[in-house]
């Protein structure tokens, strides 16, 4: 399917993206911006999120802001406050894309240290929950509010060595699924991205021997990055879509 969304699909609208300073997450930040989208720069590297608002600056798109947030140790009260200083700035939300996941390491089941348990579930399940949880009254007030979870190949098809990552991932299917439901009489729609194999340094350290020539690149998959954000994919709710189909 061609997801194509018009130049201006995203003009006016406030978006949140975590993750934003490298990879996927700073592509969808500038693609959002480009399409016309006040983007909310959110990661946990400082110096990278200037480097993503800096390239959004030189382009001429809307100024977009920064959130400094290591999601690892937030907590419940820091989105609340996150959620305030939004609603003071903006408003109201019209977006969020939660991008920025922990891989940890892939190694046998009985190996995985309850420490990388805990790290990778706190950032790439708990940290979404609460956010999700903080953002969503200011995302009531959006005329068409999106929220696009990110998932991956291990997320729906359990594989052997990817551990507490696959957990994580189908439990952010759950989450998608669950709240795609709960919110389907409302504007506000829920689904989530499969990526597939993208040129980024997640896969590298998954995959650190492949040619990574051969991989589409974060530029490659926007068309649904940007088709799920915008009020294009209105009659789509509760699904994982995949960005690169066999
Ligand atoms: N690349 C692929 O082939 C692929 C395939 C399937 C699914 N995915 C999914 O796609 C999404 C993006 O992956 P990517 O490949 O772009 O990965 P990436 O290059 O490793 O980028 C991950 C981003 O998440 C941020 N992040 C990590 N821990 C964080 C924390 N505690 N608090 C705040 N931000 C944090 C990172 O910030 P720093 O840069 O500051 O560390 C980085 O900006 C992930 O959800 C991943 O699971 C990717």
């Amino acid at each position: 399917m061609e997801y194509a969304v018009s130049s201006d699909a995203l003009k006016g609208k406030i978006i949140l993206v975590t993750g934003a300073g490298a990879g996927i997450g700073k592509q969808a930040a500038l693609s959002y911006a480009q399409h016309g989208a006040t983007v909310i720069l959110l990661g946990r590297t400082v110096n990278k999120l200037e480097q993503t608002y800096d390239e959004i600056e030189a382009a001429g798109y809307p100024t977009p802001a920064i959130i400094p947030l290591d999601m690892k140790g937030a907590t419940k009260q820091n989105y609340v406050d996150m959620a305030d200083t939004i609603e003071s700035q903006f408003g109201r939300l019209d977006g969020i894309l939660h991008n920025a996941s922990l891989l940890g390491v892939i190694s046998p089941f009985d190996q995985i240290g309850e420490d990388t348990y805990d790290d990778i579930m706190q950032v790439n399940v708990k940290a979404q929950f609460l956010m999700t949880q903080a953002l969503l009254p200011l995302l009531h007030k959006s005329q068409d509010g999106r929220i696009v979870f990110t998932s991956s190949t291990v997320g729906h098809s359990g594989r052997a060595f990817w551990g507490t990552y696959a957990i994580s991932k189908f439990a952010t299917e759950g989450m998608m699924q669950v709240l795609a439901d709960e919110l389907s009489d409302s504007t506000i729609r829920v689904n989530a991205i499969n990526p597939g194999a993208t040129r980024t340094a997640m896969r590298a350290k998954a995959y650190p021997a492949e040619d990574t020539d051969l991989l589409k690149t974060p530029q490659d998959i926007m068309p649904l990055y940007l088709y799920l954000m915008a009020p294009e994919s209105k009659c789509v709710n509760g699904q994982c879509i995949d960005a690169q189909p066999k």
